[in-house]
């Protein structure tokens, strides 16, 4: 990265930043270095081959990480000036400030629509003063609102995968995250289920700060303001190869490997 880009992204505000994150699975160290920083309202999308981590790493972001078996983690996770690791910090809490949303979405089928908005928010213990309220809100955030407000009732199992995954979006919504994080939230979905979760990502841009794993190269030029390209080699475990503008990483990256990977040359 040269130096006036540095200074350019050391002037924007960070909602979160990564600390030389480095992972194992047991001996087998799967990440090294990654230190990142996600600007406050920006969508970062993170790309590269399957297996270099890019999953492990968006775990580490919420804490979901140390709760596979066998897993290891050194580094820093800032969030607020603060390490989201920091002995006295409760990782419940975390999770409430940094959603996940997954790549099979995972609503409760049984649960009505309605319920299953507000499920978070009974978890989490959170007051409900105006329920009705917030479940219009978060559904309408989410882009659902109008394809559900008149069967809130309904079980979710009902809806269309791609209406699922933006129910389970609105769930996340109602606690109010900081951060929200999302592993490959389409790659089940038809193509026009993936445009409308496409349209939901910009426009929750800005409330929320976005972590995207996508790879699907024209979804990360079409919603995201910054990339990270992953990759691990031989004998080198998953690490930044490049991170930048989208612009600047899709059409004139400074790397080779980069340009190679983001043409489809490999991975
Ligand atoms: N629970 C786990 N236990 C052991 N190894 C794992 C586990 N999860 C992932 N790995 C390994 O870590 C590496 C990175 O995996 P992952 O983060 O899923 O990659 P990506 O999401 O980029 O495809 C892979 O080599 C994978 O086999
Ligand atoms: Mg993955």
């Amino acid at each position: 990265m040269g130096s006036e880009e540095l200074e350019f992204v050391a002037n924007l505000d960070n909602a979160m930043e990564t600390k030389d994150i480095n992972v194992w699975f047991g001996e087998r160290q799967v990440l090294a270095n990654v230190n990142l920083e996600f600007q406050t309202n920006t969508v970062t999308a993170l790309i590269g081959p399957s297996g270099c981590g890019k999953s492990t790493f968006i775990r580490t972001l919420n804490r979901m990480h140390e709760l596979i078996p066998s897993a290891k983690l050194a580094g820093r996770v800032m969030l607020d000036d603060e390490d989201i690791y920091a002995a006295h910090v409760d990782p419940v809490d975390i999770r409430l400030k940094v959603g996940m949303v997954f790549q099979k979405p995972n609503p409760f089928p049984s649960m009505s629509i309605g319920d299953n908005v507000l499920a978070g928010l009974k978890l989490a213990k959170r007051k409900v003063e105006d329920a009705d309220f917030i479940l219009e809100d978060s559904l309408r955030k989410a882009g659902l609102w109008d394809e559900v407000k008149d069967r809130l009732k309904t079980s979710a199992g009902s809806l269309s995968g791609g209406q699922q995954q933006r129910l389970c979006i609105a769930r996340s919504l109602v606690l109010k995250p900081q951060v929200l994080l999302m592993d490959e939230p389409c790659s089940a979905l038809d193509p026009g289920s993936t445009r409308r979760i496409e349209e939901t990502i910009k426009e929750l841009r800005e409330s929320v700060t976005i972590v995207i794993v996508t790879h699907n190269m024209q979804q990360a030029l079409r919603v995201s303001d910054y990339t990270a390209f992953f990759l691990s080699e031989e004998g080198h475990p998953g690490h930044v190869v490049e991170y930048g503008l989208t612009n600047d990483i899709f059409h004139e990256p400074k790397d080779q490997r980069t340009d190679d990977y983001v043409h489809g040359r490999f991975g």
